[in-house]
């Protein structure tokens, strides 16, 4: 283990030293800019379609570059941030989860005025120049960068738009898992959010009966890490969760949490035949919110996966347009992309900058010639939770070389005020909605 945190420190050293020199650089060349970038009326916008990890990190990067003309319009669905690394925490565990939606008020705190506007919007189609939202509003773009990363249902995300209904939904989650009619718990899909799911519900409420089913012969198999399988599953083991591997049950209709009613269960179809469960938690996996490219470039959407096709550079592309120079100013990155990167968080981090640097370079008069080579071992590794304070760090190189560390000292709300502090606001501005029921009170403590 000793071993392990060194492997890790040193690899963090190798690329963080680098990489804080460029972070210094960057803050430099931001106070200059914020002392001599000047608004115009006619200022050309840079669209970010999305404002979750991806694009919020773009926008945040585009605020401290863009040059005089040019100006970041962020168009986002949401009232708020959306924290996902925590909704499966907080959608067992009550009390939290208002935490998990952050106003955007301090994202460009720090800005030139005038070079960032925020529009709280949902598109539903483009043109070659224009942003269409639900509205009719018309929003004009010099440059787009599509971040509408994907679509999942509760407990990974929520259907509202709005805070205080977002917080419900979680509500609601946490009651269906408490409920006394709640004993028989199937947790289908053992990906991150089915194996962070399932350990926390047996660790808060451990007289519930938790069964994890997995389509495949190793959790998290997209990770692609046998030794963090291995693991796992006598982590599910003590925890008394009942693991069925290579079994993919046909859902009910509905997915995400469904509840049976009393003397009427869900039955799912197993080898061993049929089930009843009081409760089912579809952890199915994502669907790409690409939607939006299907009119201007229909070319540019997978058919295998329904990603957004694109060049080394991000600039969106058709199949055969892979390989050659482009000119095309609309970029796609973050999960909705096939990138050829992992689908985390951090993936998205390093690909704002190399859009960012991009679309600087068109700007001007460059070709774009920046390019994502994905970093398997920094932007695939997780931080896994198992269940209360116990959590693992995975990471794996790209030549199968893994590094795993074990830590049992995790906070419950797993250092949501950091977050907070991210996104340029303070958590005590937090204020949880009002209940619509009596507020949970047997999850068991943990620590
Ligand atoms: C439950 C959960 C936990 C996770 N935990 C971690 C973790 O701990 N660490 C980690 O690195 N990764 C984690 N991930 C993965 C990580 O969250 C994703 O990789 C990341 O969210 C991708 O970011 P994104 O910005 O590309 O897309 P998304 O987060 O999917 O965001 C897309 C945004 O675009 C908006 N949008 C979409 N279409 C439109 C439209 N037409 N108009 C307006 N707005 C639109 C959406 O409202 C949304 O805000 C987790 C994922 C889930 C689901
Ligand atoms: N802590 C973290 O960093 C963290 C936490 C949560 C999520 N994430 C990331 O977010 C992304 C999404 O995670 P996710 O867990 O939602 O999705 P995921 O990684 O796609 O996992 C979902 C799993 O469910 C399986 N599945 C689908 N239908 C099934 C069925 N009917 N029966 C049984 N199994 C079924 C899928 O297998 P098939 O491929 O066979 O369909 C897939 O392996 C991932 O990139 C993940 O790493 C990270």
């Amino acid at each position: 283990m000793v071993s392990e945190k060194l492997r890790l420190t040193g690899k963090a050293l190798a690329f963080f030293v680098p990489y804080g020199g460029r972070l210094l650089m960057r803050r430099a060349t931001a106070v200059q800019h914020r002392w001599t970038y000047q608004a115009t009326p006619n200022a050309k916008n840079v669209v970010v379609l999305g404002g979750s990890y991806a694009g919020v990190a773009l926008a945040k990067r585009l605020v401290e570059t863009l040059p005089t003309g040019y100006k970041v319009v962020l168009v986002e669905r949401h009232s708020h941030f959306h924290y996902l690394f925590n909704f499966p925490r907080f959608a067992v565990l009550p009390g939290y989860e208002h935490t998990a939606f952050i106003p955007y008020d301090g994202l460009a705190k720090h800005a030139p005025k005038g070079i960032f506007s925020h529009v709280k919007g949902t598109a539903v189609s483009l043109t070659d120049s224009e942003v269409v939202l639900s509205s009719g509003e018309k929003i004009n773009y010099d440059f787009l960068a599509l971040a509408t990363g994907s679509m999942q249902s509760l407990p990974a995300k929520v259907v509202s738009t709005e805070r205080d209904e977002g917080c419900r939904e979680l509500r609601a989650v946490q009651d269906s898992i408490k409920s006394k009619d709640s004993k028989n718990i199937a947790v289908v899909g053992a990906g991150a959010v089915g194996v962070e799911l399932a350990t926390d519900i047996k660790t808060f409420y451990p007289d519930k009966n938790v069964t994890l089913i997995h389509s495949r012969d190793q959790v998290l198999n997209s990770l692609k890490g046998k030794r963090l399988h291995d693991y796992i599953v006598p982590v599910l083991k003590e925890l008394d969760i009942r693991l069925l591997l290579n079994e993919r049950p046909q859902l009910p209709p509905g997915g995400g949490v469904m509840a049976g009613v009393p003397g009427q269960p869900l039955v799912l179809n197993l080898k061993s035949g049929e089930e009843p469960f009081d409760l089912v938690i579809a952890c199915t996996g994502q669907k790409p919110n690409s939607k939006i490219l299907a009119t201007l470039v229909p070319g540019a959407i997978s058919q295998e996966t329904s990603r957004i096709l694109v060049k080394p550079t991000l600039q969106i592309c058709t199949a055969d347009e892979h390989d050659g120079p482009s000119s095309r100013r609309i970029f796609a990155f973050g999960d909705v992309a096939e990138h050829g990167g992992p689908r985390m968080a951090r993936a998205g981090y390093f690909q704002a900058e190399i859009v960012l640097d991009n679309i600087l370079s068109m700007i001007h008069g460059e070709p774009a010639s920046s390019t994502y080579v994905p970093r398997w071992d920094f932007e695939g590794a997780i931080k896994l939770t198992l269940g209360g304070a116990h959590f693992v760090i995975y990471s794996r190189d790209s030549d199968a070389s893994d590094i795993l560390i074990v830590n049992k000292d995790g906070k419950l709300d797993l250092d949501i005020a950091d977050a907070w502090k991210q996104l340029g606001v303070d958590i005590k501005s937090a204020h949880a909605p009002p209940p619509t029921h009596s507020p949970p009170t047997d999850a068991v403590a943990v620590n």
